[in-house]
């Protein structure tokens, strides 16, 4: 199964799991608000990869009420729950896998939570290359999801992931945060840092375009 195959096969994951999706997510708030609090106060052109319902987009209105944002979201059953918020004049949303839709330029941030861990580390070249071109000079790249805290396991992931393809719904992969700054420093970014942000498996990395 390719990337494209995997990556609907996600979309049909997040499409039936609407029902519950937020009761299970919402106890990831803290790290979702680590990640507003890192944004610099002048953000306002604002790209979130994977926003789903937008529990992000919550903390993110209260503190940056005048945001621009624009959504990437490959799941039309999480944006339809996103259009119910009551910030939802404020963003602009394109239904469409990250590997195939314009993400357009000029953005202050690129944020993500708990969207990105599912692809290998040359999948992951081609995004960050694509994130990193839609900054403008000076901006920011924030990624709050789940790592790897070995290469073992980040290899076991990528091994299940080659191997079980036929029963290929949702296998995470998360990468190390070595092999995470690798790519981003391959791919341009500068002064990149992850710190913890509650005591599970998920960091939040920062990167800038300089
Ligand atoms: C676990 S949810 C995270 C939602 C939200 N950011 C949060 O933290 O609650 C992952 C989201 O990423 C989206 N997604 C996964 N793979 C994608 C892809 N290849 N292209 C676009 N969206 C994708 C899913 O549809 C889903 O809404």
């Amino acid at each position: 199964m390719n990337l494209y195959e995997r990556n609907q096969k996600q979309r049909e994951f997040f499409n039936e799991k609407i029902d519950t999706y937020d009761d299970v997510h919402e106890s990831f708030m803290e790290t979702k608000k680590a990640l507003v609090d890192n944004l610099d106060k002048d953000t306002n052109k604002i790209l979130d990869l994977g926003a789903g319902t937008g529990l992000e987009l919550i903390p993110l209105f209260e503190k940056y009420p005048n945001a621009s944002v624009t959504v990437v979201d490959i799941s039309e059953k999480m944006l339809e729950e996103l259009s119910k918020r009551d910030f939802a004049s404020n963003i602009k949303t394109i239904c469409g896998d990250f590997f195939e839709v314009d993400f357009g330029n000029n953005y202050d941030a690129v944020i993500s939570t708990s969207a990105l861990h599912h692809f290998k580390p040359e999948e992951k070249n081609i995004l960050y290359k694509k994130i990193y071109d839609s900054l403008k000079t000076g901006g920011m790249f924030l990624n709050c999801d789940k790592i790897s805290f070995t290469i073992a396991e980040q290899n076991h992931s990528i091994y299940e992931l080659d191997n079980n393809i036929d029963n290929y719904k949702h296998i995470d992969t998360p990468l190390t945060v070595e092999t995470e700054v690798n790519i981003l420093e391959t791919q341009g970014f500068s002064d990149i840092t992850s710190s913890e942000v509650d005591k599970s498996n998920y960091r939040l990395t920062k990167a800038f375009k300089k």
